[in-house]
């Protein structure tokens, strides 16, 4: 059976909050534009990172979200794009190019990226 959760949004582009309605099968960022919200999003399929968010509060599951590394995974970021709500949830949108920076900007510049981006580091 479909549970609904209730998810909190603080877009910090706007300095807006709004809660939504996701039911735990479908993708929050879909939900959202559902219910009339304009969140950041691009590819739409978890590669870009443009609509990124940290999780202040809650679960959240995002099997698919190739664009992010294991760490920031577990350091509380997730995308919208490809995410489903496990419990209520609170979240607040990043900066453009924050969640980029933080994966990709530090290896840049170290020499670090050989071959590939280093999305499997430990
Ligand atoms: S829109 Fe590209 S990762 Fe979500």
């Amino acid at each position: 059976m479909t549970q609904v959760y209730t998810v909190r949004i603080h877009d910090r582009q706007n300095n807006t909050y709004h809660s939504i309605q996701v039911p735990d099968d479908r993708y929050i960022l879909m939900s959202a534009e559902n219910q009339g919200l304009d969140l950041p999003f691009s590819c739409r399929n978890g590669a870009c990172t443009a609509c990124a968010v940290r999780v202040l509060s809650g679960k959240i599951y995002q099997p698919e979200a190739m664009g992010l590394s294991p760490h920031l995974r577990e350091a509380g970021y997730a995308l919208l794009c490809v995410s489903y709500a496990c419990s209520d949830l609170e979240v607040e949108t990043q900066d453009e190019d924050e969640v980029y920076e933080l994966q990709f900007g530090r290896y840049f510049g170290k020499g670090k990226v050989r071959a590939g981006l280093p999305l499997d580091e430990d």
